[in-house]
């Protein structure tokens, strides 16, 4: 039987609808939510990224900033501008879009965001709060994202086996963090496999939940998903369809296979991705209300 579809698109226009009324009553309390978008370079997935991270602020009455430095900017240059944000007073949330150019200290960049405004939670504050289970810092978008996904459609977590493929600092590993939390929405037995894992599948095979953040193109098949799991699929990989000549988007889940053995999965695209922009404007009128609400 074909697994449930889980709708991204759906669950973010409802998680949207809520941040647009949050931000009207702030914007009746005369505060406005802004949020600096900063993109360093030209890569081109990072400009659509960024693109439309603007473009939902614009939607949900968002103040924000797109602030572009040149690919060759120096360190010198992105933590003044940092430093500007910071300090201004319109700004509630700080995004430096990742990954910046060679030259750049990601490290160096996130520890000089001023952590009430680190919409991302990227710091090492937010981040240790996270893994703590405190409230006051952020949560980060994509696992986020993910957690509100399970939650809306009806999947329980709680004593369920969630395995998690990939261990990076965006996704990986701050999920695994917030799935064991003793929380609701969480409570789970987190696995988390990897590069360096033998036998992924031996894993995979027992998800209740399996998330795949790995970055490799429909990476997990059919026979590696339990009967009725719910299957979560991180990934944008573009890969080139002979059958037009053009890329195709895919994920990290074989989805014709997986949607065969799954009982409910997202869709690439469509599912995580519309979550990850609703969560950060989540967390942008969050800041807001906790700085001036
Ligand atoms: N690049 C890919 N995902 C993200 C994200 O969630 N935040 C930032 N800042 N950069 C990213």
């Amino acid at each position: 039987m074909a697994a449930k579809i889980i709708d991204g698109k759906e669950i973010a226009r409802q998680v949207n609808e809520e941040t647009a009324r949050r931000v009207e009553a702030l914007k009746a309390k005369g505060c406005t939510p802004g949020l600096a978008v900063v993109l360093i370079g030209d890569d081109p997935a990072s400009q659509v990224y960024v693109n439309s991270k603007v473009k939902k602020c614009a939607e949900l009455g968002i103040y924000s900033e797109k602030r572009v430095l040149p690919a060759d900017a120096t360190m010198e240059q992105v933590l003044a501008l940092i430093a500007e944000l910071n300090a201004d007073s319109k700004i509630d949330g700080i995004l430096v879009q990742s990954p910046p150019p060679k030259q750049i200290d990601e490290e160096k960049v996130i520890a000089a965001i001023a952590p009430e405004k680190d919409v991302d939670c990227f710091h090492e504050r937010n981040v240790g709060r996270l893994l703590i289970g405190k409230k006051d810092g952020f949560q980060p978008c994509t696992p986020r994202g993910i957690l509100v996904l399970l939650e809306r459609s009806g999947i329980e977590t709680s004593g369920r086996h969630a395995v998690v493929i990939g261990r990076s600092n965006i996704v990986g590993k701050p999920l695994a963090a917030m799935l064991m939390q003793k929380a609701k929405g969480a409570n789970a037995t987190v696995t988390v496999v990897h590069s360096a894992t033998p036998d992924i599948a031996k894993y995979t095979r027992d998800a209740d939940i399996l998330i795949a953040a790995i970055g490799k193109p429909e990476f997990v098949r059919g026979d590696m998903i339990k009967p009725g799991a719910a299957v979560v699929d991180v990934g944008i990989n573009r890969i080139p369809d002979p059958a037009t000549g053009k890329n195709r988007l895919v994920g990290d889940v074989n989805f014709a296979e997986a949607v065969e053995v799954a009982g409910a999965i997202t869709p690439v695209p469509g599912g995580v991705g519309p979550m990850t922009i609703a969560m950060l404007m989540s967390n942008a009128v969050t800041a807001c209300e906790r700085r001036r609400g």
